[in-house]
């Protein structure tokens, strides 16, 4: 198939207010001067429409940058090969579930660094690159300073990010590794956060989640574009997917909504259920209570990547689970590491607390009844479990360690027939 050229320019017209329509050039801001609405990236559909075609994404790379044309980048993309992961039809998870069309989107083999967030920081520092930052840095749960400080050192831009001083050791590594200058506050993700809205005013850098935010979000749209097209150009009846600032979510909904307008896709009511951990559910307390505003909470869970007490894109998540029949759950940490367990021992599929935290609200929603077995339901699995080890330290099997010889392999494997998967002890035979 040969290669459409991508286009040197895009049909991002400009930003809006989402709250009070107040429109801005397409500049680094991300909160409206009148009513400190959040902003967002406004396109040309009219225009869009005279030549996006199935046809045309199809020529495209084999990355998110074949949508480039729905993104707000206009040159010089950032492709590291972000995007296009599998999507897989569900056997065995969905047998166990009583679900007999279940999709799993798997994200947790993103490029480079195996989450979603390279989706988001691809067109962030793409962005960063056309306005002139020289350095880029983020607020982050985790997987999201990964990911900056990586495609921030394959494009040569300098690099400091912010991450709560509790991470797991993986996460930490996971960005070290890259060089940049990394940043553990003592405090947790909504402290940093502040903290780094004070940094962006007095440095000049771009920050891919405060004053790039509009861009970043945007990327998140390729989870919805990839699955539909994945499924053969169609869009499916269900999602569910995790929650922390809410902004993938509600990113989802955009990627099926324009593929639609585009005439891409024929429209359907896709509902859209969300995930939390319990112990920072703020979004799934407000739709359970019927409010539409969240009461920030302190984070206390194994689902780091999703601890987010004050989520800046909670309302809009609200409302869009709400108009299209979903729902918001929250499961305790226990649940989160059998879902972690379940999605692993099932599909050979390792992620993290995040994963376990979607495919145990899967399977709450599944038992009581919340997914009908035949609805074509896709779960979005967003992050890598070998980065959040410590969750499932103690709550998995050990290797029977043995000589090296056959008797001993011999006796192992005798002793391993009567044990549970579960229940192996690290033993010398
Ligand atoms: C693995 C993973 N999944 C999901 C999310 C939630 O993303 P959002 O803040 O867009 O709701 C995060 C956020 O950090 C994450 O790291
Ligand atoms: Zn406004």
């Amino acid at each position: 198939m040969t290669q459409a050229t991508l286009s040197t320019t895009t049909a991002a017209k400009g930003l809006a207010c989402k709250e009070c329509g107040a429109e801005y050039e397409l500049k680094p801001v991300h909160i409206c001067e009148f009513c400190f609405g959040p902003l967002e990236v406004q396109y040309d559909y009219e225009y869009l429409k005279t030549f996006v075609t199935r046809e045309r994404i199809q020529s495209g790379p084999n990355s998110i940058w074949r949508y480039k044309d729905l993104l707000p980048v206009a040159k010089d993309p950032i492709d590291v090969g972000t995007g296009m992961t599998p999507l897989l039809k569900s056997n065995r998870l969905a047998r166990r579930l009583g679900l007999k069309n279940l999709y799993i989107k798997n994200d947790a083999v993103n490029m480079p660094t195996l989450s979603f967030k390279d989706r988001v920081v691809s067109i962030a520092l793409s962005k960063a690159r056309e306005f002139g930052f020289s350095t880029v840095s983020c607020a982050s749960t985790g997987n999201l300073a990964n990911s900056t400080a990586a495609i921030a050192a394959y494009a040569g831009l300098d690099c400091c990010v912010f991450i709560p001083s509790d991470l797991e050791a993986g996460k930490v590594l996971g960005t070290v590794i890259y060089g940049p200058k990394v940043m553990a506050v003592e405090g947790n993700y909504d402290q940093v956060n502040r903290l780094c809205c004070e940094v962006a005013n007095t440095h000049g850098w771009g920050f891919v989640n405060i004053n790039l935010r509009p861009y970043y979000s945007e990327g998140s749209k390729t989870l919805g574009y990839e699955v539909a097209e994945q499924l053969g150009w169609e869009l499916p009846d269900h999602i569910v997917a995790p929650l922390a600032s809410g902004s993938l979510f509600t990113k989802i909904h955009k990627g099926f909504q324009e593929f639609v307008k585009l005439g891409l896709v024929d429209a359907k009511d896709v509902r859209f259920s969300g995930a939390q951990a319990e112990g920072c559910s703020p979004i799934a307390k407000a739709f359970e209570d019927g409010r539409d505003f969240v009461v920030p909470v302190k984070p206390n869970t194994i689902a780091k990547s999703l601890a987010i007490g004050n989520p800046a894109d909670a309302i809009y998540a609200l409302e869009v689970a709400r108009k299209t029949n979903g729902t918001i759950t929250s499961v305790t940490d226990a649940e989160i590491i059998e879902g972690m367990k379940l999605l692993a021992e099932t599909e050979g599929i390792f992620t993290e607390t995040a994963g376990g935290t979607t495919v145990a609200v899967l399977k709450k929603l599944a038992e009581s009844g919340q997914i009908n077995p035949d609805e074509k339901t896709v779960v979005y699995i967003t992050g890598n479990g070998l980065k959040t080890q410590e969750a499932i330290q103690g709550y998995v099997g050990e290797p029977l360690t043995i000589e090296a010889n056959l008797e001993s392999f011999e006796r192992a494997w005798e002793r391993s027939q009567t044990l549970d998967r579960l229940d192996w002890q690290q033993v010398l035979v």
